[in-house]
C-alpha cells in the first residue's frame, strides 16, 4: 500500500480525519473513485493467493520452498515495476502508467490462470507483480494530483481503503471457490476487474500537474477546469503548481552530500522494514495454512481468512479517523503492543497443542487481535509518516528508497515463512515475531517523531537543522 507516494506531490501527507466542509466537485470524486481502483486491483493481486496455494501445491507435488517461490516471486517483480515507476510516470505520464499496470494486470492474471507448469506461473506472478509496483505508484500519485486540496488526505485514504477491499474481496472469492478446488479459476477471474479496471482509466483525464511539468498548461488548465467547482480557484492552483515544479529534485546528490537528508532516508527505509516484520504478509499470505495447522479444513479456514480480510478493512478506517486526533506515535505504540500480544498467543496456542473447537476459534481470534493491531496504526501510518518526513528536494528519491525496501522486505517475509516454520518450529516462529513486534517499540520511541498538525516545510526544517529524528515532529 502506498500513500507514501502521495507526499512525492500532495504536501498534504496527512491521513484525512475530518473531512472539509466544502463538497468534492462530483467529477473529481468520479475521477478519485476510478484510479483507485488501483487500490483495489493491488488488494487483489496480493490476497488471491491465501486461498489458491494450498491447491497449486498439490497440483505441482510443489515442495515447501517452491511454494515460498511461487509466493514471493511477486514481489521480485513489484519490486522492479516501483523502481521503474518514477521514471514511467514522468515520460509517459500517469494514465498512460496507469494503463499499462491495467494491461499487465489482465496478461498476468490470464498467464498464471493457464500456466502449465510452476515456472510459467512464476512467470505470471512476476508479470502481476510489475503491475502491482506500477500501479501502487502511479495510482496514489495521480489520486493526489487530481483530488481537491482539501480533499486529497481524504481521497488517498480512499486509496486505502480500497487495498484492504481488494484483499478481502480476493479472499472471500477464493472461499466461494474452494469447495471446486479450483485454482486457476481463484487465480484468473481477477481478470475480470483487471478489465473493468483498464476500460475505467481509459476515461480518465491526464494528470494537470503531468501537463505542467511538460509545458502544456492549456491542457491542464482544461483539465482543471472540468475537475474544480470554482473556475477562479483553477488560476491560482496553476500558479501554485508552477512554483511547486520550480523545486528541483536532487535525490542522489543530497542522499550523498546531505547527512541529514540520510538520516530521513534512512528512517523510511527502517519503518518500511519494520512494517513487513511485523508478520502481516504471513497472515495474507499464508493465514489458510496457519489454520490448517490448528485443524481446520480447507473450506473452513479460506473462510477464516476471509474473515481476517473484513477485520482488516474495518480496523484501517479505524487509522483514517483517528490518526490526525490521537498521533501517529501513541496510536503505533498501542498498536505494537497489540501485535505482540496476538503473535505471542498464537505461538502459545500452537505450543499447546490445538485440540478442539474453542482452542481453534481462540487461534483465530487472536489472529485478528494481531491484524486490528496492525491495520489500526502501522499499516497505513507507516506509508504516511514515509511520506512526510522527507524534505521537498529529496522527496522522491527518499520515497522510492522506502518504497522499494517495502517490496523487498515483503519478499524476504514471503519467502521464508514455512521454512522458519520447519526450522525453527511452529510456536518459536511465531514468538519470534511477537518478540520483534515488542522490540519495534523501543524504534519507535526513540526515533521516530510525531507529524501530527506539523506542516510539511516545519518538519522539513527540523530535519534540516540537524534536530534528532524523533525531535523534527512536535
Ligand atoms: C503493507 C502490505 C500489506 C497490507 C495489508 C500494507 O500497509 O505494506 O504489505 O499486505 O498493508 O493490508
Amino acid at each position: 500500500m502506498s500513500l507514501s507516494k502521495v507526499g512525492a506531490t500532495s504536501g498534504a501527507g496527512t491521513l484525512a480525519g475530518a473531512l472539509p466542509h466544502e463538497p468534492i466537485p462530483t467529477r473529481a470524486f468520479i475521477t478519485c473513485g476510478l484510479a483507485s481502483l488501483a487500490g483495489l486491483m493491488f488488494g487483489l493481486d496480493i490476497g488471491v493467493i491465501a486461498g489458491a496455494l494450498g491447491f497449486i501445491g498439490k497440483a505441482f507435488a510443489a515442495s515447501q520452498r517452491t511454494e515460498e517461490w511461487i509466493v514471493s516471486v511477486m514481489m521480485i517483480g513489484a519490486a522492479a515495476g516501483a523502481a521503474g515507476a518514477g521514471t514511467l510516470s514522468h515520460r509517459l505520464g500517469r494514465k498512460k502508467s496507469l494503463l499499462i499496470g491495467a494491461v499487465l494486470f489482465v496478461i498476468g492474471a490470464v498467464a498464471c490462470a493457464f500456466a502449465p507448469s510452476v515456472p510459467t506461473l512464476m512467470i505470471g506472478r512476476v508479470i502481476l507483480g510489475l503491475a502491482i509496483g506500477i500501479v501502487a505508484f502511479a495510482g496514489p500519485l495521480y489520486i493526489s494530483e487530481v483530488a481537491p486540496q482539501h480533499w486529497r488526505g481524504a481521497m488517498v485514504s480512499l486509496y486505502q481503503l480500497m487495498v484492504t477491499i481488494g484483499i478481502f474481496a480476493a479472499f472471500v472469492s477464493d472461499s466461494l471457490l474452494t469447495a471446486s478446488g479450483n485454482w486457476r479459476l481463484m487465480l484468473g477471474i481477477i481478470a475480470i476487474p483487471g478489465i473493468a479496471f483498464l476500460v475505467a482509466v481509459l476515461f480518465l483525464p491526464e494528470s494537470p500537474r503531468w501537463f505542467l511539468l511538460h509545458n502544456r498548461t492549456e491542457e491542464a488548465r482544461t483539465v482543471l477546469y472540468s475537475l474544480r467547482s470554482d473556475p477562479r480557484a483553477v488560476d491560482r492552483e496553476i500558479t501554485e503548481i508552477g512554483e511547486q515544479l520550480k523545486v528541483r529534485q536532487l535525490g542522489t546528490t543530497l542522499f550523498l552530500h546531505n547527512p541529514n537528508f540520510r538520516r530521513s532516508v534512512f528512517l523510511g527505509v527502517g519503518l518500511q522494514i519494520i512494517q513487513q516484520l511485523t508478520g502481516i504478509n504471513v497472515i495474507m499470505y499464508y493465514a489458510p495454512k496457519i489454520f490448517g495447522i490448528a485443524g481446520f479444513g480447507a473450506g473452513a479456514a479460506n473462510w477464516a481468512t476471509a474473515v481476517v480480510g473484513l477485520t482488516n478493512v474495518l480496523a484501517t478506517l479505524l487509522a483514517i479517523g483517528f490518526a490526525d486526533r490521537w498521533g501517529r506515535k501513541p496510536m503505533l505504540i498501542t498498536c505494537f503492543i497489540t501485535m505482540a500480544i496476538g503473535m505471542a498467543a498464537v505461538g502459545t496456542l500452537l505450543s499447546m497443542g490445538v485440540h478442539g473447537e474453542t482452542t481453534r476459534y481462540l487461534l483465530v481470534a487472536m489472529v485478528l487481535v494481531f491484524i486490528i493491531g496492525f491495520a489500526a496504526a502501522p499499516g497505513p501510518l507507516i506509508w504516511t509518516l514515509c511520506a512526510e518526513i522527507q524534505p521537498l528536494q529529496g522527496r522522491d528519491f527518499g520515497i522510492g528508497a522506502s518504497t522499494f525496501t517495502n517490496w523487498a522486505a515483503n519478499w524476504l517475509v514471503g519467502n521464508t515463512f514455512l521454512t522458519l516454520l520447519t526450522v525453527l518450529g511452529q510456536a518459536p516462529t511465531f514468538w519470534l515475531f511477537a518478540i520483534m513486534n515488542a522490540g519495534f517499540i523501543l524504534f519507535i520511541v526513540f526515533l521516530v517523531p510525531e507529524t501530527k498538525d506539523m506542516s510539511l516545510e516545519a518538519i522539513e526544517q527540523n530535519l534540516m537543522a540537524g534536530k534528532s529524528l524523533r525531535h523534527i515532529g512536535r
